[in-house]
């Protein structure tokens, strides 16, 4: 079995509002991507991250490196091309910093009579539906509701055929999982810590630093 983890870090993050791409950000010392790839990389064979075309210069020198593509799973889909030894796949966003070992490996573990094993939390929201004017329409079960976070770990075939879509489908993905599902493979979520933040904001990355630093 080849464990290949793939960082997608190949976003602009137009929404954190910093001169570099995301994944490039400085956080606690070191580039946003970095924190998850010396996690990934004590757990997967290799890792492949996928980055944005222009950032040629702050490119990781010791890992290997692909240019991301115009949407999350396009990058994805470019680092796997890069990986045809991969018999499993370990997604993960370059985004989410904190996350540790332990909710990797229970991913891998979890990837038994699966095609993919994702990392979730137990919605703590109430989420309702809306419609454009912003009136209610629904509101939604919460007690089966689940946000979903990376890593997402997928048996290499399935991903790939999974990711073998028009462009315009995987732009509108917000995750990989999503593609397999409508491919009709079987996903199981892992309970995943909270404090897998998604880093969006200037907000969240002030919430990251602190966190970062409380577990030194
Ligand atoms: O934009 P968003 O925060 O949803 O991005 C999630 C992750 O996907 C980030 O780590 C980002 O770098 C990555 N991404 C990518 N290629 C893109 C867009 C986003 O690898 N074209």
């Amino acid at each position: 079995v080849s464990v290949v983890g793939v960082i997608a870090a190949g976003g602009s993050g137009e929404r954190l509002g910093a001169s570099v791409p995301k994944a490039f950000v400085v956080l606690g010392g070191r580039a946003l991507y970095e924190w998850s790839f010396e996690v990934l990389r004590g757990v997967c064979d290799r890792v492949v991250v996928a980055v944005p075309s222009e950032t040629s210069d702050l490119r990781p020198q010791t890992s290997d490196v692909v240019v991301g593509g115009a949407s999350r799973s396009a990058s994805v889909r470019n680092a796997l091309a890069a990986a045809p030894e991969a018999s499993v796949v370990v997604v993960h966003d370059a985004a989410r910093p904190l996350v540790e070992r332990d909710l990797v490996e229970r991913c891998i573990a979890a990837l038994d009579g699966v095609d993919g094993a994702i990392a979730a939390a137990p919605v703590t929201d109430t989420v309702k539906e809306a419609d454009s004017a912003g009136r209610v329409v629904r509101t939604l079960d919460r007690s089966v509701l689940w946000a979903v976070q990376t890593p997402q770990v997928f048996r290499a075939d399935v991903l790939r055929r999974a990711l073998d879509v028009d462009e315009s489908v995987l732009a509108s993905a917000t995750d990989d999982a999503s593609l397999v599902e409508a491919a009709g493979g079987a996903i199981v979520l892992v309970e995943a810590p909270r404090e897998n933040i998604k880093v969006t904001t200037e907000l969240d990355l002030r919430v990251a630093e602190a966190m970062l630093e409380a577990r030194c």
